[in-house]
């Protein structure tokens, strides 16, 4: 243990992101469907999640092996109780360099006024915020509850003024849907600081009725988006960066494009996924995870947990995005709300 593993793709270990509940106060349709997670859905007892000493044990074991930045997801990651408690645990942990991690938490924004300052004073690094509308009825819609954008943006901004920052606001783009939000969220987030990034709609999970003819390509985003605004290409930030970057010519501030569908990343894909039971998933589109929780349990130790964490990463050898369509429409896949994408 201890010794940076690759896996079968060459593909080292540099993100983990972990999901802490799988219970949210939104029913996005794209991830969980009213009609699915309804008042008859059973979410995971308490008993049954990681608790924060024994996620930050996980996490001390997958620094080890070359983690340099945790992502804290969902569900709404800030649903779960405490949570600071657990960021604040976190922020402690160092590189064998001695050095600490980045340390960021993917939300829906509707907690973050609240919970802006305590999450930085617990030593949180940034945050990205989830924002499909700007139109209160659209926003509604999608995101099937009664919280007004006013109260996401006012998190944002919250955020930002805890020092937060660069704030990332992600914006799933469903054709026919929320496409006419494009220019407005960009006109919108210019020149305020804040990131935003719009993402190819994906086919998570097996309840989100994804469909090819829903997808809008980052070409025909960016398209879209030059015709109202001089934009150009800024290279990558580090080496499998998910977003692909551009920037006002104007000095706006930058926009980033995710395009999962349309251009995979995988062979630079560095993540691996802990499941809020403690389950190692190696790839979004994961049909199973690895059991870790019975290994934690056991008081397994910081080198037991490394050497574990090796072996699952030096067998993977995931690239869903990459033969998607050519696999069979049976494949079993994992979903959002559970792993936090
Ligand atoms: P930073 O740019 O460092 O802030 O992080 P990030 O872009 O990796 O994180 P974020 O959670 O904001 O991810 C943005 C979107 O990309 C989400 O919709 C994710 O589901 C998606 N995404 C992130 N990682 C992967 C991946 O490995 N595969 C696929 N297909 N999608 C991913
Ligand atoms: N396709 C693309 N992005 C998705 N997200 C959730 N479901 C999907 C999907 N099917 C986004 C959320 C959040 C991020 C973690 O993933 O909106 O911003
Ligand atoms: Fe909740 Fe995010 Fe899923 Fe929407 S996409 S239901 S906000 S976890
Ligand atoms: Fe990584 Fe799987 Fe996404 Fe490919 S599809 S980038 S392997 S998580």
């Amino acid at each position: 243990a201890g010794v940076p593993p690759l896996d079968r793709r060459g593909r080292p270990l540099r993100d983990l992101r972990i999901s802490v509940t799988d219970r949210c106060n939104f029913r996005c349709a794209y991830c969980m469907p009213r009609e699915v997670f309804d008042g008859n859905y059973t979410f995971l007892p308490h008993a049954s999640l990681l608790t924060f000493e024994e996620i930050t044990r996980v996490a001390q074991a997958a620094i080890q092996l070359g983690v340099r930045k945790i992502r804290l997801t969902g569900g709404e990651p800030l649903m779960r109780k405490n949570l600071e408690r657990l960021v604040g645990m976190l922020a402690m942990l160092r590189t064998p360099d001695g050095e600490a991690i980045d340390l960021t938490l993917t939300t829906n924004g509707t907690l973050l006024e609240k919970k802006a300052a305590a999450l930085r004073d617990a030593g949180l690094t940034r945050v990205t915020v989830s924002l499909d509308a700007l139109d209160e009825h659209l926003f509604e819609r999608m995101s099937d509850s009664r919280i007004s954008v006013k109260t996401v943006l006012r998190g944002i901004d919250e955020a930002a003024r805890v020092g937060l920052s660069p704030v990332k606001v992600n914006m799933v783009v469903r054709k026919g849907v929320n496409d006419d939000q494009i220019v407005p969220m960009a006109r919108h987030f210019r020149h305020t600081g804040h990131v935003l990034r719009f993402i190819e709609f994906m086919d998570v999970g097996t309840t989100n009725g994804w469909n090819m003819a829903e997808v809008l390509s980052g070409a025909e985003i960016l398209r879209l988006l030059r015709a109202h605004f001089p934009l150009e290409a800024v290279k990558a930030d580090y080496r499998g960066e998910v977003a692909a970057r551009w920037r006002y010519v104007d000095g706006g501030g930058e926009i980033g494009l995710i395009t999962s569908v349309s251009q995979p990343f995988c062979g630079d894909c560095t993540r691996a996924r802990l499941s809020p039971e403690g389950s190692i998933f190696l790839c979004l589109f994961a049909d199973r995870g690895h059991d870790l929780r019975a290994l934690v349990r056991s008081g397994a130790d910081t080198g037991a947990l490394a050497a574990r964490i090796a072996n699952i990463w030096s067998g993977r050898d995931d690239h869903y995005s990459e033969i998607r369509g050519r696999e069979s429409s049976a494949h079993r896949k994992i979903e959002m709300s559970y792993i936090g994408g």
